[in-house]
């Protein structure tokens, strides 16, 4: 089977279907989201002085993501499937289907317009949530099954943002849907996240191959740069050289977070800390895995909201999901959601001060 060909949105039809919705705090913390990809814009957020700065990469509209010069995923909803699906190509009860390679051989976070580009239904919002859902229809970007998805966004008292997805489908399909935000905790546009300190509640991650797709080991951290069982800067050992460092251009990979692969509560999976402001990024998840993709492709090109550009490394991303090329992957925590199933997921970023 092949891909359909798919259209997004033009920036004209964005001007006109989408709009900006803000979840508020008193203590002044903000979200903002537009239904176009279910990109949150921008993340107000208190450091150790109480000052708010925006720690979320990104534009303004969505005319303006329509029309950036470069589409790095910034602050969207991925999916169907987000990360990477080897050569395109998987099988499942016995047929085999054919998705893009927008990525060098490779499909990479559904397609050519995955769930990032299309407009998502509000279908309610008040100060402290926004709910969305979108339903893609069967063989969209190559995928079987009219998938139904939600995704809701929740700014608790505690300064949690919650992100809860849900989905069902007519058809047996993989689904593995991620929050693509990149934080820069000094604020969007200043300066790399070299200096923030990360830990990774993982003892092993997936190595890849040139292609950035798993070859189904799960390897331990232990005595590599892979190492953030314990907080370490981020730029300490990204020069290191290393076969995994320089498949990924830096970090770029996935890695299995301690509790069995198929339990589903909720768990720490991350810590970041930045030194200079003080903010801490905690980052639970019911996904049994997280891509830490360190911004290796930003070249300094974009330029963001407040007209500054993205510098390579300027963000990090901490994409909670299942393993990458899952649905290639018998050894890996099954992706495939079958009709009558509910698939249900949970990523909650937490932000602080100290
Ligand atoms: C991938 C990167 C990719 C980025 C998109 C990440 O999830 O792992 O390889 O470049 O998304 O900009």
């Amino acid at each position: 089977m092949t891909v359909p060909a798919s259209t997004g949105v033009t920036a004209e039809e964005a001007a006109t279907s989408t709009r900006l919705h803000t979840l508020k705090k008193s203590n002044g913390m903000e979200v903002t989201v537009t239904n176009y990809g279910a990109i949150i814009t921008s993340i107000l957020t208190a450091d150790r002085d109480g000052n708010l700065e925006d720690v979320a990469l990104g534009h303004r509209t969505a005319a303006e993501y329509i029309a950036a010069s470069e589409k790095p995923y910034f602050g969207a909803v991925v999916g169907r499937f987000g990360n990477r699906i080897a050569e395109g190509t998987f099988t499942l009860d016995g047929e085999t289907y054919t998705l893009a390679t927008n990525n060098g051989d490779n499909h990479l976070h559904g397609g050519n317009v995955g769930f990032d580009k299309v407009i998502w239904d509000v279908k309610s919002v008040s100060d402290q949530s926004i709910h969305l859902t979108y339903v893609a229809k069967d063989m969209e970007e190559g995928y079987p099954g009219n998938l139904r998805v939600s995704v809701t966004y929740t700014l608790t008292d505690e300064n949690q943002l919650i992100v809860d997805y849900a989905a069902t489908t007519d058809k047996a399909t993989p689904v593995n849907l991620t929050q693509h935000t990149y934080f820069n905790l000094a604020g969007e546009g200043n300066g790399t996240v070299l200096d923030h300190e990360v830990m990774l509640n993982a003892d092993r991650f997936t190595p890849v191959d040139s292609g950035l797709i798993p070859t189904g080991e799960l390897r331990s951290v232990k005595d590599t740069p892979f190492d953030f069982t314990s907080p370490k800067a981020i730029g300490r050992d990204i020069e290191t050289e290393n076969e995994q460092l320089a498949l990924g251009k830096g970090y770029d990979h996935n890695w299995v977070l301690n509790k069995g692969v198929n339990a589903t509560e909720l768990t720490l999976a991350a810590v970041v800390y930045d030194p200079a402001t003080g903010r801490v990024l905690t980052v639970s998840t019911t996904e049994p895995g997280v891509q830490f993709y360190t911004g290796n492709f930003l070249t300094g090109t974009l330029t963001g909201k407040s007209g500054k550009t993205y510098s390579h490394r300027g963000g990090f991303c901490l994409e909670t999901q299942h393993f990458p090329d899952s649905p290639n992957q018998p050894e890996f925590p099954s992706t495939i959601l079958s009709p009558g199933e509910t698939y249900e997921s949970q990523t909650i970023f937490a932000f602080s001060a100290r």
